[in-house]
């Protein structure tokens, strides 16, 4: 199913080199996606971390930044940390975070799955796929009993990531999912055999609170939010974060806030220091030290398909997801 939604979207160069699963009863031979499950953990590649000051400085969050060091190496054995981009208001960061983080966990050695479950498909165009050109995306896993995780999953691009991709075919998911057993733990059931398979699974949502974001919240251990640093972003929190106590009280006990990540930060204006200081009061450590500042080179790099640990591998962009990698790590248990 398609539509006009995608008019706008700038329009990507179509990447050869990505495997397209097929539909399990085409004649046509598949390309061996499957053999890539589970693939090798990546090499570590993360950049050496920089050296930190002798007194830790007041960061942008007006407290001290302690040091994050470089993560050790991955315990065997356990299953994915699922972790949902979650924030109703659109624009803020889910997508530029998931691809982002996702990159930069992938060069510290972990097996990433990224979940584009958003109908706009912005995660998977970001990362270069035409969403015109999917044969299966996660609507036909959702929905068909005979379509499995590998049918659907494509390499990234990224060395240690691959995508479970969408494309706007997902917003009649929402619709059929309401006749469903067990609707809100549809995903959860879907994603189930990539837990032995990945370390992380980062689910980017859509900018609602509806059933397919309760269902990402329902799979996940841990929920980021994103949130522009801009007077307006803090409305709506307070009911994001009804719905997440709703989804730990009904669906999902083990359910944690993973942190709030404060996104397009402009040091240089007071009204960004000002969202910042307000977003301490009333989250406390939940914020993460790591903050993401505004330019122009997230947009130049998803016009590219690539995230930024990529495009402009030594920004102050790829750096800053590579200091919230290094943070998130230090966040999970057992990291
Ligand atoms: N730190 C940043 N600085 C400047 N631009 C940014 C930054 N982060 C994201 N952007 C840009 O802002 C736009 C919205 O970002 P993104 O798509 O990640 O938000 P989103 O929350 O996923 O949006 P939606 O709710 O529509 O899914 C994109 O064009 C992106 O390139
Ligand atoms: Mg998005």
């Amino acid at each position: 199913m398609t539509d006009g939604s995608f008019v706008g979207t700038p329009a990507m160069p179509p990447r050869t080199e990505v495997p397209r699963a097929s539909r399990p009863d085409d004649l046509a031979p598949r390309e061996p996606v499957a053999a890539t499950l589970p693939f090798e953990r990546p090499e570590t590649t993360a950049p050496a971390v920089p050296t930190p000051p002798a007194t830790p400085e007041i960061g942008p969050t007006g407290r001290p930044v302690p040091v994050f060091v470089a993560p050790g190496p991955v315990v065997e054995g356990r299953p994915a940390r699922v972790v949902s981009m979650c924030n109703q208001k659109g624009g803020v960061g889910k997508t530029t975070t998931t691809i982002n983080l996702g990159a930069a966990l992938a060069e510290q050695g972990r097996r990433v799955l990224l979940v584009d479950f958003d109908p706009q498909g912005s995660l998977s165009v970001g990362l270069g796929l035409n969403p015109h050109e999917m044969d299966l995306s996660i609507y036909n896993l959702l929905m068909q009993r005979d379509v499995t995780l590998d049918d659907v999953v494509v390499p990234s691009g990224v060395p240690g990531m691959d995508l479970l991709p969408s494309n706007i075919d997902l917003s009649a998911a929402e619709v059929q999912l309401v006749h469903e057993v067990a609707r809100e733990q549809t995903l959860q059931r879907v994603l189930a055999p990539a837990l032995d398979q990945y370390d992380v699974i980062l689910i980017d949502c859509q900018p609602s609170l509806g059933l397919l974001t309760v269902n990402a919240l329902t799979a996940s251990d841990g929920v980021i939010v994103p949130l522009e640093c801009e007077y307006f972003a803090l409305r709506g929190v307070a009911l994001l974060k009804t719905t997440i106590d709703k989804v730990r009280e009904r669906l999902n006990p083990k359910l944690e806030i993973d942190g709030v990540l404060g996104t397009m930060f402009d040091g240089r204006t007071l009204h960004s220091r000002e969202v910042m200081d307000r977003l301490v009061q009333a989250w406390g450590d939940t914020v993460f030290h790591t903050v993401i500042r505004r330019t122009v080179k997230f947009s130049d790099a998803t016009v590219a398909g690539e995230p930024i640990t990529a495009y402009a591998s030594s920004s102050a962009g790829a750096d800053s997801y590579r200091q919230l990698a290094r943070e998130v790590l230090t966040r999970w248990p057992d990291e």
